[in-house]
């Protein structure tokens, strides 16, 4: 087994004056995809803002490589191999796409040829953002929204991508259940989303493989609910509730009678 890159130990968060996480314990090897799952409010984007230094540990133990992250703000963890796309993604909808890639270079201090060499890579890894390099981002299809902000995490050249709820918003669970009934009443707007939203399911899908494919030992933790999309991309799992992780272990593990207890709303 490859080396560990990520370890979380015993990560407590308090918000407000409640406790939010209860010693979060967790970690992903150099190359792994693991998935970190759970119920709505159980604590997950607490945990990757955590990492990012956007809150503050109460007590508890982060580390990157041989980096203690704890003591880094947030620049220095980007700049120790930390990759952030936001829950909801946080793109400039009246920006351009390549003006939404350009704003992290500048943000992240990256200059002349490191420059076009980060925006070079995105655009071979995301041939649609090409395409698209004109459009506004407001305009782009909810999968595609998804590849400018994974893009624009990479522009930093991440050892650890952290993505908080990729198909959020494409809502393809809820799509499906309701849409194998409505199908068969042959609505053609609900027919036409059904369509939209598996489309972009698959293309985020095909994006993260990609990115793995030709991103050999890049690492992601991946924060999600969809529980077939874990299944078809992640290598690991830990499922959370209530600030801290309860069940964890290979995918295979994650079998549906533990998707009822640990998952299910
Ligand atoms: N800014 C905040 N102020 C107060 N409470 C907060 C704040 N952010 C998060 N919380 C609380 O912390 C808990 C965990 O929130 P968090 O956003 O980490 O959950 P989550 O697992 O990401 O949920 P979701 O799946 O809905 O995104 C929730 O009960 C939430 O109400
Ligand atoms: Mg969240």
């Amino acid at each position: 087994m490859s080396e560990v890159l990520l370890t979380v130990s015993s990560a407590e968060v308090d918000i407000d004056g409640s406790r939010i996480l209860r010693g979060v314990t967790l970690e992903v090897r150099h190359g792994e995809l693991v998935a970190l799952m759970g119920r709505n409010g159980v604590g997950k984007t607490t945990t990757l803002r955590a990492l990012m230094g956007l809150r503050p540990l109460r007590s508890g133990v982060m580390t990157l490589g041989s980096t203690d992250l704890t003591k880094l703000d947030t620049a220095s963890r980007a700049r120790a191999g930390l990759g952030y796309v936001p829950q909801g993604r946080d793109i400039f909808p009246h920006l351009t796409v390549e003006e939404n890639l350009r704003i992290s270079l500048v943000t992240h201090g990256i200059k002349g040829a490191a420059a076009r060499e980060g925006l070079d890579e995105v655009y071979t890894l995301f041939p649609i953002l090409k395409q698209f390099v004109a459009r506004k981002g407001g305009v782009l299809s909810g999968g595609q929204q998804q590849q400018l902000a994974i893009g624009r995490a990479l522009l930093t050249q991440p050892k650890l991508l952290l993505l908080d709820e990729p198909t959020e918003g494409i809502q393809p669970s809820i799509i499906e259940e309701i849409g194998d009934t409505l199908k068969k009443l042959k609505s053609p707007p609900v027919a036409a989303a059904i369509e939209q939203a598996q489309h972009d399911t698959e293309e985020i899908k095909g994006a993260i493989k990609t990115l793995r494919r030709t991103r050999a030992g890049l690492s992601i933790l991946l924060v999600e609910q969809y529980v077939d999309f874990c299944r078809a991309i992640a290598d690991r799992f830990y499922a959370m509730d209530r600030g801290a992780v309860t069940i964890s272990g290979p995918i295979a593990d994650l079998t549906d009678e533990v998707v009822k207890e640990h998952l299910q709303v």
